[in-house]
């Protein structure tokens, strides 16, 4: 009962969150239905589906229902376990947290934050990740990863959840999306894209949890980001489209407002956007209570709910659920809109290939590292004997070779060095004083807080459902130690943030100060920062410690280990200050991979996933800490001209740009060439689509109430959510196809072609196609190994009324290169890579006039590599 006290405080938290009252159906977002069925685009899906059909199709409503609704909070081991059909084999789905690791369990891997492995700028390693995290999850048996996270993008910098996501960068955001899911969906685990979408604060993004627990009294609804098409679809879904391309099972919308209307009911983001343009052929399933409405939001294309209590957790009610067999047998929702999310659910389980044999089921619980314990965690809270005991945790270690291999590579090449003066690194100094709590081990160990709700010691992770329980946390001065002895080099240290002795930090011939900057989900507050932070400056006066030390040691060396940007002009041009680098939010092996950079073991290769201003209020945007509003409204004004196209559009010069980090080594890029793709169709307009395939209607009658009414031995667990209605219910329903207020713009007629910007798994395929081939040579001219990241960015022509960004990043490939040795780097530039939203066609057009291109390694350091025309 213990544990259960503890998870309870924990949990209370979306106890409130989802007393919720009922949002706007309708907002600003024109109307678009039907929701698309899965299943009409030709191509990889077909195999799956034709398989989920004919599933499908043999179910009985109930059973349709048990698939798309999850048990109940706590209903199951699992963050979200879905209903089974046990008279035909069909499991319930587990579908866990996290993005960084797999949460609320043992013997699991914390790898490096999204954030890390953008700023590796290394494609492979991103895919292996995802492999890594793909091997875990399924060793515990989950089907669906709640992740890889693709908003915030990053908007403003403090965005709580930032370091979740892979940098301030859409193209960026796409490549590390398409190789994260096709790395954890080659392992048959489902991958879910989230949280869709312009969910980029935490701030307000639900209305009662911030009522209640943070006393914004006035609040009626959660915050509304609105925004205009071109960015919409530029920089917010243009990863979503990558991750769609890659085949991800699953999509998960998001808890605020888009455009003034909730994003798991807005039928332009999911039937539209979504289901329609970027021919998202998976399932839609909410954030953990982020349902607003029952029918409205089935109509508007969700097609799970999730945890499967819509408004209060652990209440026993469902808004979909029986009321979803309710809504069926009432008329409100056709059969077929049923079937259609019961089949997208079924056709993504065998698109993985999870009903293999060989498939674990999940063998640990969210909820207790005992052994044993009740099977159905929440049934159990209230005392009913009836729920079997058993085991429930069987501590598989989930880590393999390939995990213990990337959660260190990935660290490395993640470490940014952004200054390096009088050749302050690689270290050469004989002694050493290791300074700031964040150098060592926090005291109560890495797991000490909930969900990692505090930042004590070294930084590995931010806090929220984001994180993991640590199965270690190398701090740099466990992993500076054993080098120090080994180099004959004495090591000093002191873990204070305040009152440094002085006569220590100037003894060493290097001071190497160590200060971080934390941040996570709104449901927790550490030290004042609901979630966002509340500025850039660092954590426990991490400003006034590097100050102090480099008063008093000439060679002193500051090491940032934070989930984003951090003010660093108080010191930043301190001629003590001779070496910086970001660690950003680099998981488990943190430590060793400080180290590693420090003594040259390898060289730095990371490069910023986001640019550092100089002032704050250089930044183009930043969280709304108090509502404007009873309903906040967030204009997304800054539209396509986020982070370092915010800088080059204004002309501001920033403190360190996107895309920038220093290496040992020294790089020359040179040896442009470009040609025209052979074949490559270059209209304006890209070629359409072909059509949607038939519609497949099961054409099943509407069933009997008598086939829905609770069986007789179904145990009836209080707050479990089951399909069934009572004999009473069921007796009181009347069927009427016309009574349900059907929102301006309803339609059942199913498409007969996609939009113009759809038609294939990402978009409409000819925007995937490669028009222009582009290359370039990068030669290592320095005295040590090293690696470059080769970066491309493209100027666009004038079009009369369209703005483009100055520049706009559309390549990269990272080489590791011997001193000496050369390497041709390639890209494809894609028709999408080429193109801007125009939102009066709702297509992608392609600019007539001349394109340039720059390459070089950060946004602002490249040359014009040349030119051509369309
Ligand atoms: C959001 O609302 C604005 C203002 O009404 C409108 O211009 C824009 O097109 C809308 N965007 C979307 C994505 O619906
Ligand atoms: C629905 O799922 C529950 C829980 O997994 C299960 O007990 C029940 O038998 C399922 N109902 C049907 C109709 O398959
Ligand atoms: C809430 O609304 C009241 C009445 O309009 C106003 O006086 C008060 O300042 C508001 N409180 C907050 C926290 O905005
Ligand atoms: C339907 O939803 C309402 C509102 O959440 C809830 O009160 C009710 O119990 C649900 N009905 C069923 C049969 O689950
Ligand atoms: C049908 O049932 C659903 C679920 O309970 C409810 O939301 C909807 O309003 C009902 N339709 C009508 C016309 O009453
Ligand atoms: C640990 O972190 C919490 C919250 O960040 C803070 O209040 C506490 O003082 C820290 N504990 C130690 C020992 O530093
Ligand atoms: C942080 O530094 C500022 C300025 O030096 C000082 O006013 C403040 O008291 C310090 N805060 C703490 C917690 O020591
Ligand atoms: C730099 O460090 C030296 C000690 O090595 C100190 O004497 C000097 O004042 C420091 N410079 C500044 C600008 O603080
Ligand atoms: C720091 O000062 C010492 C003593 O004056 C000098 O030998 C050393 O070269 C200086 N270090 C740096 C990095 O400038
Ligand atoms: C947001 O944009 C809308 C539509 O342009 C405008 O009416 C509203 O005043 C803006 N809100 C804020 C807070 O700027
Ligand atoms: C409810 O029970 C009555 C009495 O047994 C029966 O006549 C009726 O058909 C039942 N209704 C449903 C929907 O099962």
């Amino acid at each position: 009962m213990k544990t259960y006290g503890l998870l309870c405080a924990l949990i209370g938290f979306f106890l409130l969150s989802c007393l919720h009252t009922q949002a706007a159906i309708d907002g600003l977002s024109p109307p678009v239905y039907p929701s698309p069925m899965g299943g009409m685009i030709n191509g990889e899906w077909q195999a799956a589906y034709a398989r989920a059909r004919e599933l499908v199709k043999g179910l009985t409503l109930v059973e349709k229902i048990n698939i798309t609704t999850g048990t109940g909070w706590m209903m199951g081991p699992c963050v979200g376990n879905t209903g089974e059909i046990p008279r035909v084999g069909f499991p319930s789905l587990c579908l866990q947290d996290s993005p960084t690791g797999i949460r609320m369990t043992d013997f699991n891997s914390v790898f490096p934050a999204g954030l890390s492995v953008a700023a590796t700028f290394n494609k492979n390693l991103m895919y292996l990740r995802g492999r890594a995290m793909g091997q875990e999850n399924r060793a515990k048996g989950i089907n669906a990863i709640l992740g890889p996270c693709l908003g915030p993008i990053g908007r403003a910098p403090e965005g709580g959840r930032n370091w979740e996501a892979f940098g301030s960068d859409p193209y960026l955001q796409g490549v590390a999306s398409f190789q994260t899911v096709q790395g954890i969906q080659e392992e048959g685990v489902m991958a879910t894209a989230k949280h869709y979408i312009l969910n980029e604060q935490e701030h307000f993004r639900q209305q009662l949890p911030w009522v209640e627990q943070f006393g914004f009294r006035n609040l009626t609804d959660a915050y509304s980001s609105n925004v205009d098409e071109r960015a919409l679809r530029e920089i917010y879904v243009w990863p979503f489209a990558d991750a769609v391309r890659a085949g991800a099972a699953s999509v998960m919308c998001s808890y605020n407002q888009a455009n003034g209307s909730q994003a798991c009911q807005n039928s332009y983001l999911l039937n539209g956007v979504l289901k329609d343009e970027l021919g998202f052929q998976g399932f839609v399933m909410s954030d953990w209570g982020g349902q607003r409405s029952g029918v409205a939001s089935v109509l508007a294309g969700l097609d799970m709910s999730m945890p499967g209590d819509g408004v209060a957790f652990g209440v026993g009610n469902s808004i979909i659920g029986a009321n979803l067999t309710i809504a069926v047998l009432n008329g409100s929702v056709p059969l077929w809109r049923v079937d259609d999310m019961a089949t997208r659910i079924v056709a993504s389980y065998f698109k993985v290939g999870q009903d293999s044999p060989t498939y674990p089921e999940p063998n640990f619980s969210s909820w207790t590292f005992a052994d044993q314990g009740p099977l159905i965690a929440g049934a159990a809270m209230s005392n009913d004997s009836r729920v079997p005991v058993g085991t429930v945790n069987y501590h598989v270690d989930a880590r393999g070779s390939l995990s213990s291999q990337v959660v260190r590579e990935v660290a490395t090449e993640s470490i940014v060095l952004v200054k390096n003066t009088r050749n302050a690194l690689p270290l050469r100094a004989k002694s050493l004083a290791l300074i700031g709590s964040a150098a060592g081990p926090a005291e109560d160990g890495p797991n000490a807080c909930p969900d990692r709700g505090c930042n004590n010691g070294t930084l590995g992770t931010g806090w929220g459902s984001g994180s993991a329980n640590f199965p270690y946390l190398v701090s740099a001065l466990d992993a500076i130690t054993p080098e120090a002895i080994q180099r004959g080099i004495t090591l000093d240290f002191h873990l204070e943030d305040y009152n440094v002795n002085p006569s220590m930090a100037a003894l060493a011939d290097a001071a190497i100060v160590f200060i971080t900057s934390d941040a996570g989900e709104g449901y927790i507050s550490v030290e004042g920062n609901i979630g966002d932070r509340n500025n850039l400056y660092p954590w426990y006066n991490g400003t006034d410690l590097v100050k102090a030390v480099a008063a008093v040691n000439n060679n002193t060396i500051v090491v940032i280990e934070s989930v984003g940007q951090v003010d660093m002009e108080p010191w930043i041009e301190h001629t003590n200050v001779t070496a910086v680098m970001y660690a950003l939010v680099a998981g488990q092996d943190v430590g060793y991979a400080i180290s590693d950079v420090l003594f040259g073991n390898v060289s730095p290769s990371g490069k910023l996933p986001f640019t550092i201003a100089k002032n704050l209020s250089d930044y183009p945007a930043t969280v709304m800490y108090r509502p404007n509003a009873d309903a906040p409204q967030i204009n997304f004004t800054e539209s396509i001209y986020i982070d370092y196209r915010h800088f080059d559009k204004y002309d501001i010069t920033p403190r360190y740009e996107f895309g920038y980090g220093l290496s040992y080594a020294t790089f020359d890029i040179g040896g442009f060439t470009m040609n025209h793709a052979f074949g490559a169709i270059t209209t304006e307009t890209p070629p359409m689509a072909p059509p949607y395939l038939k519609s497949f209607f099961m054409d099943d009658k509407v069933p009997s109430p008598e086939s829905v009414v609770y069986p007789d031995d179904i145990p009836r667990y209080r707050d479990f959510l089951y399909p069934y209605l009572t004999n009473w219910t069921a007796d009181s329903i009347e069927y009427d196809r016309t009574a349900y207020p059907y929102p301006a713009g309803y339609s059942e007629d199913q498409p007969e072609a996609p939009s113009p910007a759809g038609g294939g798994s990402g978009g409409n395929p000819a925007l995937w196609d490669v028009l222009v081939q582009i290359q370039a040579k990068v030669t290592n001219t320095g005295s040590v190994g090293g690696a470059e990241v080769v970066q491309l960015y493209v100027s666009y022509p004038e079009v009369e009324g369209v703005e483009f960004p100055v520049r706009a990043f559309r390549g990269f490939e990272k080489v590791g290169l011997s001193p000496g040795e050369s390497a041709t780097v390639n890209f494809d530039l894609m028709r999408r890579d080429l193109s801007y939203f125009d939102s009066v066609s709702r297509n992608y057009l392609l600019p007539r006039g001349k394109y340039t291109y720059w390459i070089g390694n950060s946004s602002r350091n490249v040359v014009d590599a040349g030119s051509f025309y369309f």
